[in-house]
């Protein structure tokens, strides 16, 4: 074991985890605690509440690439999110994908089906019913029909049970068109992360998210904010 894997905070919610896509849980977040997140922006600050619940899953909690994630597209502005269809894969509490919302757009939150009622609290808790959509999405299954494709797909801290990394590639594949604009922030822990970069290399290219002013200071815990381009296949040859 690396010192990455010696302090990572994941290592609690893995514990016999090998068999099973949702990771064990953490005892220590109780349903009902509460958590408000402030992101400052250009004009206005956003603040988001949020129930707490480690019971269903790592996901009921606030992980770190969320808090940089959400912080990013407020600092940027509405003029991004207003009217666009936004997904966020592994929602967890939705926090993401709320700040999206109330930078106006029409927010699927997306995660596996134990975080599906706390995602739902914390829409009505935050009065987002009219721009987001609680959805179930299990990475590498088929698209749910209902879910149109989004303009922009919003990913944080999904990179952390091997497992899973073929079937997050697989789901970005999927949903990510032309026009996609996917950002997907990432915290590195593991020596094995490279290997779900081994296998996004095959069908998307990564560039740092160049104009986040607080990138310096992220970069210091190991955080990197990306943004995801698909790769053109090569064209069958006719004939
Ligand atoms: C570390 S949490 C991050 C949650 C949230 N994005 C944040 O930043 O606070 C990872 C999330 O990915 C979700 N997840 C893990 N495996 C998944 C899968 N196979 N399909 C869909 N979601 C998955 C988990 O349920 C969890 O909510």
């Amino acid at each position: 074991m690396d010192s990455d894997d010696e302090r990572d905070p994941l290592d609690r919610f893995m514990q016999g985890s090998d068999v099973s896509i949702v990771p064990d849980q953490l005892p220590s977040v109780r349903y009902g605690e509460k958590l408000q997140l402030s992101f400052p922006g250009p004009d206005s600050t956003i603040t988001v509440d949020l129930i707490l619940d480690a019971s269903p899953g790592c996901g009921g909690v606030a992980w770190p690439a969320g808090e940089v994630l959400s912080q990013y597209i407020v600092q940027r502005g509405p003029q991004s999110l207003r009217g666009k269809n936004v997904l966020e894969l592994g929602s967890g509490t939705g926090l993401v994908g709320l700040v999206a919302a109330m930078l106006g757009g029409t927010v699927y939150l997306t995660d596996q089906a134990p975080l599906l009622n706390i995602m739902r609290e914390n829409v009505q808790v935050n009065k987002l019913s009219h721009l987001c959509v609680v959805e179930e999405l299990n990475w590498g299954e088929p698209i749910p029909a209902d879910i149109p494709r989004p303009d922009v797909i919003l990913a944080a801290d999904c990179v952390y049970f091997e497992p899973a990394f073929p079937l997050l590639v697989q789901t970005l594949c999927d949903l990510v068109g032309e026009d996609t604009e996917v950002l997907f922030c990432y915290k590195k822990r593991r020596k094995a992360d490279k290997r779900f970069f081994a296998l996004l290399k095959k069908k998307f290219r990564w560039d740092d998210v160049s104009d986040d002013p607080a990138r310096t200071t992220y970069s210091r815990e190991s955080i990197s904010l990306l943004r995801l381009t698909k790769l053109q296949q090569p064209s069958k040859l006719h004939g």
